[in-house]
């Protein structure tokens, strides 16, 4: 039997507070490599935390998570660090694009943001910041931009690498995120209300793209409050207040 990608046993996240919030509360989950799951549920109930757990951007205040085989409570920062950039790839609502930065340099800046460990926070670096890792970019870098262009070949947009993100249409924008997300051929594609921002032509472009990935093992993680979203994906979980219960 092979390893789970996700291995989640009676994970507690609690946050100080008067009194503490209890946002995930003993939740197990299994899944496996090529799974598609859904994630619902109501406005703060926990999704968001959840996926900040699977991502590693936050660590739960008890339990165990098991990502490919790796016990991630006990790792150090650094290692956990490591382990997000080789594994994982986020997808959020809104794209975090550069609007200064053509299609093809915004799906470069995922290593760079990737190796230094960027959190979810700072998924949009300030200008100077990404002026600064551009122009290093060519040195020791190789690859990088073939890496990139490959990526943004995998989501079909190959045609538009030279573009500047405003003039792409809203699934395009977020087919380029996508891309980015696929640099550095993460194992486990997390997504927070990723057609949040999209009308249903472009939100279908993105599903069929998840159908594609999938297709090639990849496994996706969506949070979705859209039926069109859920009905996609093979399997659907529902957390209310913390507590995760297979639909
Ligand atoms: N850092 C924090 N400190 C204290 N409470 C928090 C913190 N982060 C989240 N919470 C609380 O934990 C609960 C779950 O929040 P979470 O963001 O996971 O909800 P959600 O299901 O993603 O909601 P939404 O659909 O609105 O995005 C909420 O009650 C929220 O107020
Ligand atoms: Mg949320």
């Amino acid at each position: 039997m092979p390893e789970p990608v996700i291995s989640l046993t009676d994970v507690r996240r609690e946050f100080p507070a008067q009194p503490p919030v209890r946002a995930l509360d003993g939740v197990t989950l299994r899944v496996d490599r090529g799974d598609y799951l859904a994630i619902a549920g109501p406005s703060g109930s926990g999704k968001s935390t959840l996926l900040n757990v699977l991502g590693l951007l936050d660590r739960p205040s008890s339990g165990s998570y098991r990502l490919d085989g790796t016990e991630t409570t006990t790792l150090r920062d650094g290692a956990r660090t490591r382990l997000r950039g080789e594994r994982i790839g986020f997808v959020f609502q809104s794209f975090h694009l550069l609007s200064h930065r053509s299609v093809v340099e915004n799906v470069m800046l995922a290593e760079i943001y990737r190796s230094r460990g960027a959190r979810r926070e700072r998924a949009q670096p300030t200008s100077s910041e990404a002026a600064a890792t551009i122009s290093t970019a060519g040195q020791a870098r190789g690859g990088r931009r073939e890496r990139a262009l490959a990526a943004l070949d995998r989501v079909g947009l190959g045609h538009r690498t030279g573009f500047s993100p405003g003039r792409l249409s809203g699934g395009e924008r977020q087919r380029t995120a996508i891309a980015r997300a696929l640099m550095g051929g993460p194992s486990l594609l997390l997504c927070d209300e990723p057609t949040g921002n999209l009308d249903s032509r472009n939100t279908e472009a993105v599903l069929d793209l998840f159908d594609e990935l999938r297709a090639h093992g990849l496994t996706i993680v969506v949070i979705t409050h859209e039926h069109e979203v859920s009905e996609r994906a093979e399997r659907r979980v529902r957390i209310t207040d913390g507590v995760l219960v297979e639909e």
